[in-house]
């Protein structure tokens, strides 16, 4: 499928569900992204340091949008604090930009057990031997970390660490950013209302 570059934003032909119109987005982005999973959280922490970083959308369905990593990470101890994040998406191709924004809960142990599950085993080792977001002397000393874990776990499954695990953001707020040509860019929200649903609105550029 060939795009056209900037496809202009009418709120009338988006979907009244942001979740889906989301999907849409995401399918036109795969045509033209080569990671489309690469998504920006920006979490603060009990000080009101914002603090941003990209990790991989790994999961998303009408419960929220997941990701995974160290619990014990510079992330992990800022939602720890304050268990809100915002979440930016970005398309180049066809200009076009979504913010998230939401609480942000640790996934259940049985979703974080079967994707811990599912990946390459020198990402399990690495997710053991990784103080991620700590210090360390240097390059090989996180080598031998590595290969710690490879002679701990020989000939066995690796299981998932404790500290290791998915996080959901459950949004509260969608945007949707389109890129126009003539810069007068459309911009359109989407918040909840009381019963169920979205309003969605166009906001000014
Ligand atoms: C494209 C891209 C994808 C990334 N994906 C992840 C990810 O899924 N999980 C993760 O923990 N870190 C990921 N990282 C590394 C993070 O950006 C970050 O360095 C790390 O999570 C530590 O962040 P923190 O100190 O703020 O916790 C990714 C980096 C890039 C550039």
């Amino acid at each position: 499928m060939t795009l056209p570059r900037w496809i202009p934003l009418d709120e009338a032909s988006l979907d009244a569900d942001p979740f889906v119109q989301f999907e849409r987005w995401w399918e036109e982005a795969v045509e033209v992204v080569r990671e489309p999973e690469a998504i920006c959280v920006a979490t603060a922490d009990a000080n009101g340091q914002p603090r941003a970083r990209m990790v991989l959308l790994r999961s998303r369905d009408e419960r929220g949008f997941c990701f995974f990593t160290n619990y014990d990470s510079r992330k992990g101890h800022d939602l720890e604090e304050n268990p809100r994040a915002s979440i930016l998406w970005y398309v180049e191709p066809l200009g076009r930009q979504v913010r998230i924004e939401g609480a942000v809960e640790q996934v259940s142990e049985a979703e974080s057990d079967a994707y811990f599950a599912s990946r390459p085993r020198g990402h399990q080792l690495g997710a053991h031997a990784s103080r991620q977001s700590q210090p360390i002397g240097d390059r090989t000393a996180l080598e031998e970390a590595v290969a710690e874990e490879e002679r701990r776990f020989a000939g066995a499954a690796v299981p998932r660490p404790t500290h290791w695990g998915g996080y959901r953001l459950v949004p509260t707020l969608f945007e949707l950013w389109q890129h126009r040509e003539d810069r007068i860019h459309d911009r359109v929200l989407y918040t909840p209302v009381d019963g169920g649903g979205w309003e969605r609105r166009r906001h000014q550029p």
